[in-house]
C-alpha cells in the first residue's frame, strides 16, 4: 500500500497523518486475542507502571506469531520504505498497555531524542507507524502531537530517570510552551484499527489515563536501513540489533498463514 501525494505531502507538513481505518476489526481483534498471554511474560522485556501493571510489552514480534506478522505487514512496511527512502529494518516494536486508571504519563520528547542520544542513530531517518487496538478517546490518555514540532529537528533534552518507570529523554516545559503557542495540540481519536504514522522528530506525550478504559497501541518504529544504530547500549528487546531490510507479506497476513516464532505457540 501507498500513501497517496496528498497524504505524503500532510505527513511531512504536519509532522502526522492520522488513517481512521487502517485495519478492520477482524484484523484488530486477532491483534488484541494475543494480549493476555503477552501480558502475562515475566521477562524484562514486559516494563510495568510503578503500580506493577503493564507500560510497554517491548519487542513482541520476536515472540508473538501475530505480531511478527504485523510487522511484516505491507500497510505498514510499505508507507514506511515510501517516506524514509528506502528498505527499513525495525528499531522498535512494542505495545503500549495505558492501561485503565494505572497507564502513566508519557513525558513530552521527540523519539529520535533518545535513538539518537541513546542508540546512536546516525540521522532522523525513522518513523513510527502506530495501530490502535482500542478505542482511543479524550479520557483515555490519548497519544498528543505538537503539529509541525518535527520541523525544529532533534531538540535540546534531559535525560529523565525518575518520572515513571521507564527512562526517556524529555523535553523542558518553556521549550513546550513555544512550541504549542506555534503548533497547538492534537490528539486524534479513533477506534481499534486507526494507525498514526508520525516523524521520529515530531513533539508527543500523554497523559495519565484516569478512566476505565484501558487504550492499547503497538508502534512499529521503522529505520532506514542504511541508518542503523551504532550502539548497542540499551537491551536487544528496546533497541534491535538485526538489520535485516523487512520484507512485506501479503495484504491478508494477519488473516491466513502459519506460525512464525519460537514462542509463537504461548499465544
Ligand atoms: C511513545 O511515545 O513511545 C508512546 C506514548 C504513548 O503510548 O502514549
Ligand atoms: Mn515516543
Amino acid at each position: 500500500m501507498k500513501l497517496t501525494a496528498e497524504q505524503h505531502e500532510t505527513l511531512d507538513r504536519e509532522g502526522f497523518l492520522f488513517l481512521s481505518d487502517l485495519f478492520s476489526a477482524e484484523e484488530t481483534a486477532v491483534l488484541r486475542a494475543a494480549l493476555p498471554a503477552i501480558f502475562a511474560r515475566t521477562g524484562p522485556e514486559i516494563v510495568r507502571e510503578l503500580s506493577g501493571a503493564v507500560r510497554t510489552a517491548f519487542g513482541v514480534h520476536t515472540y508473538s506469531d501475530i505480531y511478527w506478522r504485523l510487522s511484516r505487514h505491507p500497510r505498514l512496511v510499505e508507507p514506511a520504505m515510501q517516506v524514509l527512502g528506502g528498505p527499513v529494518y525495525i528499531h522498535q516494536f512494542k505495545v503500549n498497555a495505558k492501561a485503565a486508571f494505572d497507564g502513566d504519563v508519557w513525558q513530552w520528547h521527540q523519539d529520535y531524542g533518545t535513538w539518537s542520544r541513546d542508540d546512536l542513530m546516525p540521522e532522523p531517518h525513522a518513523m513510527n507507524l502506530a495501530v490502535y487496538l482500542d478505542p482511543v478517546n479524550e479520557f483515555n490518555g490519548p497519544l498528543m502531537f505538537i503539529p509541525r514540532s518535527h520541523r525544529r529537528g532533534r531538540i535540546e533534552a534531559g535525560h529523565d530517570l525518575e518520572t515513571t518507570s521507564y527512562p526517556l529523554w524529555t523535553i523542558d516545559n518553556e521549550t513546550i510552551e513555544t512550541l504549542v503557542a506555534e503548533g497547538g495540540i492534537v490528539a486524534p481519536k479513533g477506534e481499534p484499527g486507526a494507525a498514526l504514522l508520525f516523524h521520529c522528530n515530531l513533539v508527543h506525550g500523554s497523559a495519565p489515563n484516569m478512566s476505565p478504559w484501558g487504550r492499547r497501541a503497538v508502534y512499529f518504529s521503522a529505520n532506514r536501513v542504511d541508518n542503523a544504530i551504532r550502539r548497542f547500549q540499551r537491551p536487544e528487546y528496546i533497541a534491535h540489533r538485526d538489520f535485516t531490510p523487512v520484507e512485506p507479506l501479503g495484504d491478508d497476513c494477519l488473516l491466513v498463514g502459519t506460525e512464525h516464532t519460537a514462542g509463537a505457540a504461548a499465544q
